[in-house]
């Protein structure tokens, strides 16, 4: 059954790297179902926001929540296979061994799902991201934006409670970008899934979002309510 969506909070969040703090104090909290972009200059902080709310990394001090499950802090660290997560990265990230039907199908088979529902599923799933036809390819077979459907197909279909993004539409070239990131936009809302999406661009941000939160030298600068998006307003931060 797909899980209800998760409401993420981080309190207090402390990292650092040697002397230098990288994140400080950071509170945050991630409205279920809802999309928030952090969007911010290189090496603000954002992709180690990611990674501590993914399980790759523990926090040195502060909490991380998703709904009443504290998922981490400085005592304890859940991995990423115990958080429910669904992962898309700038680099794909696809297994070049397996066709795009095999690599979309990968985490149903992990969890034993039978060969007639898996089958059935990954069809359903390529069509929802508009790769119908393209089951047999091998990734190096793709283009970019063909191989970062697989990749979302790939996190979606596991029906994740929570869907990080990292860049995932950098490689792509500007008109690919604002096109993948609307159908993006409509499977997020299809799948009712918190999602953070990590960028740099602003209008990716506007199309994709519910929220923006500004980080700024490991801290919130401001949070703002993407007006393009007006459902986002139904829950208070
Ligand atoms: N494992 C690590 N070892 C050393 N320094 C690190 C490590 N991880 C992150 N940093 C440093 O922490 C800072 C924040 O890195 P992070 O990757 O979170 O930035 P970012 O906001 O994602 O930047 P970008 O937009 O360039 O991807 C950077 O100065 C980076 O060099
Ligand atoms: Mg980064």
């Amino acid at each position: 059954m797909k899980p209800a969506p998760v409401l993420v909070a981080v309190r207090d969040l402390n990292w650092s790297v040697g002397k230098q703090r990288i994140l400080h104090n950071l509170s945050l909290t991630f409205p279920a179902g809802e999309t928030v972009a952090l969007l911010g200059p290189s090496g603000c902080g954002k992709s180690t926001l990611l990674k501590l709310l993914a399980g790759l990394t523990q926090p040195e001090s502060g909490e991380i929540w998703f709904d009443d499950r504290c998922m981490a802090s400085a005592r304890f660290c859940t991995p990423p296979e115990g958080r429910q997560l669904g992962m898309v990265f700038q680099d794909y990230a696809l297994w070049p061994h397996m066709s795009v039907a095999q690599n979309v199908a990968f985490p149903l088979r992990m969890r034993g799902v039978e060969k007639a529902t898996l089958h059935s599923r990954v069809e359903e799933m390529l069509m929802r991201v508009g790769l119908e036809g393209f089951a047999q390819r091998k990734p190096s077979a793709l283009s970019g934006g063909q191989q970062q459907r697989v990749a979302l197909a790939r996190a979606l279909i596991a029906e994740p409670a929570i869907l990080l993004f990292d860049e995932p539409l950098s490689n792509l070239d500007r008109d690919l970008r604002e096109s993948l990131a609307h159908s993006m936009k409509q499977l997020l809302r299809q799948s009712g899934t918190t999602a953070v999406y990590v960028t740099h661009d602003r209008e990716e941000a506007n199309i994709i979002a519910d929220r923006i939160v500004h980080l700024a030298q490991g801290q919130v600068h401001s949070i703002t309510q993407n007006a393009g998006n007006p459902d986002a307003l139904t829950q208070p931060f």
